[in-house]
């Protein structure tokens, strides 16, 4: 059975080694921690029989910084299931977690931000807009050269989903 709970300062680390497991530009330690920390912030880890094998990491925004049309909303920064845990319907959970936080938090829009080089890897059967129009997010808008990793910028798409 899948179990979803909030993530606690205790599985940050896990979270961390989940992220270099399901990322091409994994967070850091101490990036995942402040999604454990932080008061606008939240990580969600999704179990099965004590075994942690996804994990969704959210920012609360205060004011839309995304042109959503709302001042608030909720953004899924980071979202992975462990390859051998895999279509078993973990990232539906996953995004419902998001998205029940969203609705608490008072907004309809849940945003992802999708890097322009996960979308363009051709090399990658697993091809990631299947997923999200599954997951029901639509394309929102191009995000030009804000999105950081290691130091380097790059593009990458908005997809918005009305909880
Ligand atoms: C994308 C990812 C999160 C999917 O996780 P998952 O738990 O295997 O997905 P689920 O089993 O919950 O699948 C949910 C639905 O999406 C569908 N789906 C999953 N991946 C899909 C794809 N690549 N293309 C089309 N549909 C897809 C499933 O078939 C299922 O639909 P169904 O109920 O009609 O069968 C996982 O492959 C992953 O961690 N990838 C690497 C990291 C990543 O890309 N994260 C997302 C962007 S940050």
């Amino acid at each position: 059975m899948i179990r979803i709970a909030r993530a606690t300062q205790a599985s940050s680390s896990v979270i961390a080694d989940m992220e270099v497991d399901t990322k091409e530009f994994p967070l850091t330690y101490d990036q995942v921690k402040e999604y454990t920390t932080s008061r606008s912030r939240r990580a969600y880890v999704a179990s099965i029989h004590g075994k942690i094998v996804g994990h969704v990491l959210i920012t609360a925004w205060e004011s839309d910084s995304y042109e959503t049309g709302n001042d608030k909303l909720v953004s899924i920064d980071s979202l992975g299931v462990l390859p051998s845990f895999r279509g078993k319907g973990i990232s539906y959970d996953l995004v419902h977690a998001a998205r029940d936080k969203a609705i608490d938090y008072g907004t309809r829009n849940l945003i992802i931000i999708v890097p322009h080089y996960t979308i363009e890897d051709k090399d990658d059967p697993w091809n990631i807009l299947g997923w999200l129009e599954r997951m029901g997010f639509q394309y929102h808008r191009l995000f030009t050269d804000e999105l950081v990793r290691y130091g380097k910028k790059y593009d990458a798409y908005i997809y918005l989903r009305k909880t």
